[in-house]
This record gives structure tokens, sequence and C-alpha cells, in this order.
């Protein structure tokens, strides 16, 4: 019934698998899916767009004060809607790609996606993937997943993902690895594993494999609720 929904946190560093995963799940609760990821690229690509520089915090911020961000189911995932203009189609481009940890930790701006994705949550019923979600996010979520995978098996599932001729498995194991480097060493919300999430390495196991553990998760939740 509809008090027995759960709010499920995943987290764990990029290209794990986590959003696939994270949207499968939902789909067979009939949750909602909240990629925070997206969030944080559309206000990268926005940034990008209007030249402000990632150094410049006092002027990101500025910009980011009226922006209105929004998410919308979408067949194929979820629609990002920034200041109404769907940003969806650019939010995956190499260029934000490389430059959104730059973005993502700066402190204010991270305040006020937080805030937002908290809001989205308060129905419960969410699975949220992010890197902060169980440690900043929803710290009370019922059940709190961290995907890992190694960088190299990372690197070759984004790399059939994107089937981008001009990018090499080596040029995106780089990137994985500069871009875990940053998100775990930033000083604002790291990238971390909360003491109470279940670490789900998924080096060895398919899609398939991983959202039935996952849901087999929330089936043990909510039996001892
Ligand atoms: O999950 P993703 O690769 O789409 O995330 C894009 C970037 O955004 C990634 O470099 C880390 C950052 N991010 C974050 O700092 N906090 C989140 N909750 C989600 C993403």
């Amino acid at each position: 019934g509809y008090q027995d929904r759960i709010n499920i946190a995943i987290d764990g560093p990029a290209g794990a698998g986590k959003s696939t995963v994270a949207r499968m799940v939902a789909s067979r609760l009939q949750y909602i899916y909240v990629d925070t990821g997206a969030m944080y690229r559309a206000v990268t690509w926005f940034m990008l767009n209007q030249g402000i520089d990632a150094e410049n915090h006092e002027k990101v911020l500025q910009h980011a004060q009226n922006m209105v961000i929004e998410l919308k189911p979408h067949e194929t995932g979820q629609m990002v809607l920034l200041n109404g203009e769907d940003v969806t189609p650019f939010i995956r481009l190499h260029q934000v790609s490389a430059s959104v940890s730059k973005y993502a930790r700066i402190e204010g701006l991270r305040t006020k996606l937080v805030h937002l994705q908290q809001q989205m949550a308060t129905q419960k019923g969410v699975v949220m993937d992010g890197r902060d979600i169980g440690t900043t996010v929803l710290p009370d979520a019922e059940l709190k997943i961290f995907m890992t995978a190694s960088v190299k098996e990372r690197a070759l599932r984004r790399f059939n993902e994107l089937r981008d001729e001009s990018i090499t498995l080596e040029q995106l194991e780089h990137d994985i690895a500069e871009r875990d480097r940053l998100d775990a060493e930033r000083e604002v919300s790291p990238l971390r594993c909360a003491e109470d999430a279940i670490v789900l390495d998924t080096t060895q196991m398919d899609i398939n494999q991983v959202v039935e553990a996952i849901l087999s998760y929330c089936e043990t939740v909510l039996d001892g609720e």
C-alpha cells in the first residue's frame, strides 16, 4: 500500500551503471526515479554555454540562484528542463562530463540542488541515484546501496553505451579515473559510502542481477517494517 513506500538511495562512482539500475528498480516498484547527476550536468551545460568559469563561484551562484530545474519522467530515463528548456540532449556530451566535477564542488550550488532533491523525496517511493544521497541528501533513506565496479569495467560499459568512435576506451578509462579522484577528494560532500549502506560490487554482475539483488534487499526492508 501507499504507506509501505520507502526511499532508496543509490550511490557510487561514475559509470557503475547506477542510473540504468535505478531506473529499472523504480519502474519495477512503480517508484519515481530521480537522477541527481542529470541536475549537476544541466547546471554545467548552462554555465558552459554562458561562459561562466567554474572558478568564479560568485558568478556561478548568481546565475544558479534563479535557475529552475525540473525532472520529467520519460520512457528512456528522464527529461531535464532548465528554465523550461529541454537540455536532455546536451547533458551527456563529452565537454559536460569533463567539466561537471568542477561545478559540482561549489558548496552553494550543492546546497540548492540538495534542497531540491530532498523536496522530491518527501512523499517517499523515490529511487535516487548520485554520489551523496545516502550520506547527505537522504540520510534517513530506508535502503542505501553503494554500487561499484572496477575502473576498467566501468569504462567498458560507458564505451558500449556511447558508441562514439571519436572516444577511445583508454580515454574513457582516464576520464573515469580522473572523475573518481575529483569526486572523492572534493571538500563538499565527497563521494563516500554511508556507514549503513550495502556495498554491491557489480564488476562480475549483469544489470538484471543487480536489479534483482536490490529488489530483494527492498523486500527485506519492507518485511521488517
Ligand atoms: O552520475 P553522473 O555521472 O551523471 O554525475 C555527473 C557528475 O555530477 C559527477 O561528476 C559527480 C556529480 N554528482 C555529484 O557531485 N553529486 C550527485 N549527487 C550526483 C552527481
